[in-house]
């Protein structure tokens, strides 16, 4: 099953070259989505040079691979946060977003080019009576932060829902259209952007990122690549979740408008989109923790839910990203404990806000400027005494118990293989990831993660190796496609497989 994008499918390419050589600047950036693009233009507008790298192409991220909406409340429920911390952290959440959906806004309209931004509603609607009650307390928490929030009876959607929450105001763009074109408006001699330019190494000493072909040296590193590159304690306080979009044409209207968040027994995001002529239909939804689940089966089951409330004529696209959510439910952003890099990291499946309020926090801190939201974000907030007893080695003790639960599991055989698809089996006494491509080839690669040794997992909807532990995942070839790990996973060798 190939999978795309609707955003990747309905928007240009970028042609930045890669890094060759070496570059000094004020601040390197690693990762170009949200996080870094919009930081990269906050810094070039206070005079700093800045070196972005990406390790493909503008957007390859979480970022294009998203809903595209835009909004001041959270998923994971304002309510819930009023709970976890105070009504104070619960109204400093949804006024950070609120500003940061507003400088996108303002950045948006500034481009040359139309990347879809619209005003649009906001609408959390239950499909259960068990979540009506959920929408009513978000209701009561959204007006208690000022937000233009209403009850209705319904959504004005063609799901059967109970009790909706409506918020005005809110927010939709192309969220691929957008970070291409600010791409291209903010690239100059002083802002560098830099594609298919993977950092491989990291060194913290000496402030310098080495890429295949070129080194950059800076005064400050962020790393924007949605989760930080390397060990870090945030890692031990994430759980990454894979989440699936498809887009559909309808044989008939209406498509929904605005944004629809349906609540029940499970949950759906659904949007529509207008792009080179077409309308769309989006649905997004049934996610999971990153190794743990079937990706066709979440696939099959989005297009069931799809054709079962609209008419839908043909899915067009479909595609998954990941998303890391923090267990206090409050991104990590700034400097880290014990560490001199920026990372920006924990915004669940709501970053695109997120994202762009941790590029306003970090230029803040850059340039010396008090943030009012540092404080409430502060990536250092796990606490030092939580690193002193350990959570890292807590955490590769959770790898090691998987790692025998796997040892535990029958093994595949490599004979079994079918073409196009992979396992873990064991030869010789030794585990190998083994992938069998349609020509009927086996290759191997180790199935022990590079970052901090879980088992990895077959992914077989999008053919890659991911990791359950802090969701690294690695491509066929054993080649890191996102996620904390840097090293690709070693080669092995079997030619005595062959047979
Ligand atoms: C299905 C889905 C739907 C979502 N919908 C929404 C939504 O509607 N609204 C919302 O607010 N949020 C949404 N989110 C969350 C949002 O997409 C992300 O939180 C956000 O895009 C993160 O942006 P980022 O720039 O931090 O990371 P990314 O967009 O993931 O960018 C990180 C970049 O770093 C690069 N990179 C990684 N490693 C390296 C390296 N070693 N060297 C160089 N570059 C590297 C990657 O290639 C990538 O391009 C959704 C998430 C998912 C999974
Ligand atoms: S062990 Fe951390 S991502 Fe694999």
């Amino acid at each position: 099953m190939d999978t795309i994008s609707i955003w990747r499918g309905t928007a240009d390419n970028t042609m930045f070259p890669p890094l060759e050589g070496r570059a000094t600047v004020d601040v390197a950036i690693v990762g170009g989505g949200i996080t870094g693009l919009t930081l990269a233009m906050l810094l070039a507008e206070e005079g700093k040079s800045v070196a972005l790298l990406e390790a493909g192409s503008i957007g390859l991220g979480s970022t294009g691979n998203s809903t595209g909406n835009l909004y001041g409340v959270v998923s994971e429920r304002l309510f819930a946060i009023g709970d976890k911390w105070d009504r104070q952290v619960m109204r400093a959440v949804a006024e950070s977003r609120s500003q940061a959906v507003d400088l996108i806004e303002r950045t948006a309209r500034a481009l040359p080019a139309e990347v879809g931004f619209e005003r649009c509603d906001f609408h959390l609607y239950a499909t259960t009576a068990a979540a009506t009650e959920t929408v009513e307390r978000e209701y009561l928490a959204a007006h208690h932060v000022g937000l233009p929030a209403r009850l209705a009876d319904a959504a004005p959607i063609a799901v059967e829902s109970r009790r909706a929450l409506i918020i005005e105001n809110q927010a939709q763009f192309h969220p691929l259209a957008y970070l291409q074109a600010l791409a291209q408006r903010i690239a100059s001699d002083r802002c560098r952007i830099y594609e298919r330019s993977a950092v491989i190494d990291i060194d913290e000493q000496s402030h310098t990122l080495h890429t295949m072909r070129g080194v950059v040296s800076a005064r400050d590193i962020v790393l924007a690549t949605h989760s930080p590159k390397g060990r870090f304690l945030v890692h031990a306080e994430m759980l990454p979740n894979r989440e699936y979009g498809i887009a559909a044409r309808l044989n008939q209207g209406p498509y929904p408008q605005g944004i629809f968040w349906g609540l029940g027994d499970y949950f759906h995001s659904i949007r529509s989109l207008r792009a080179g002529g077409q309308e769309y239909l989006i649905v997004v939804g049934e996610h999971h923790r990153v190794g743990q689940h079937d990706s066709v089966d979440a696939f099959l089951r989005l297009e069931e839910f799809a054709r079962r409330h609209f008419d839908v004529a043909e899915v067009s696209h479909r595609w998954s990203a990941q998303n890391y959510r923090a267990a206090d439910l409050l991104p990590y952003i700034g400097r880290s404990h014990a560490s001199d890099l920026h990372i920006a990291t924990g915004f669940g499946p709501d970053g695109l806000t997120y994202g762009t309020l941790a590029a306003a926090i970090i230029t803040d801190q850059i340039v010396g400027r008090p943030s009012p939201w540092a404080e409430i974000y502060r990536a250092g907030r796990i606490e030092p005494v939580r690193a002193a007893l350990g959570v890292l080695e807590e955490s590769l003790g959770v790898a090691k118990a998987l790692i025998q639960d796997y040892a535990g599991r029958p093994e595949a055989r490599a004979a079994t293989i079918r073409p196009g698809e992979g396992a873990v089996v064991e030869v010789g006494g030794e585990k190998v990831a083994a992938y069998r491509d349609a020509a009927g080839n086996l290759s191997g690669v180790s199935p022990v993660c590079t970052h901090m040794k879980c088992i990895v997992h077959w992914n077989a909807a999008e053919k890659t190796w991911d990791c359950p532990c802090h969701g690294s995942r690695f491509d066929v070839t054993g080649e890191v496609i996102e996620g904390p790990a840097l090293a690709p996973l070693p080669r092995k060798h079997f030619g005595q497989w062959q047979s």
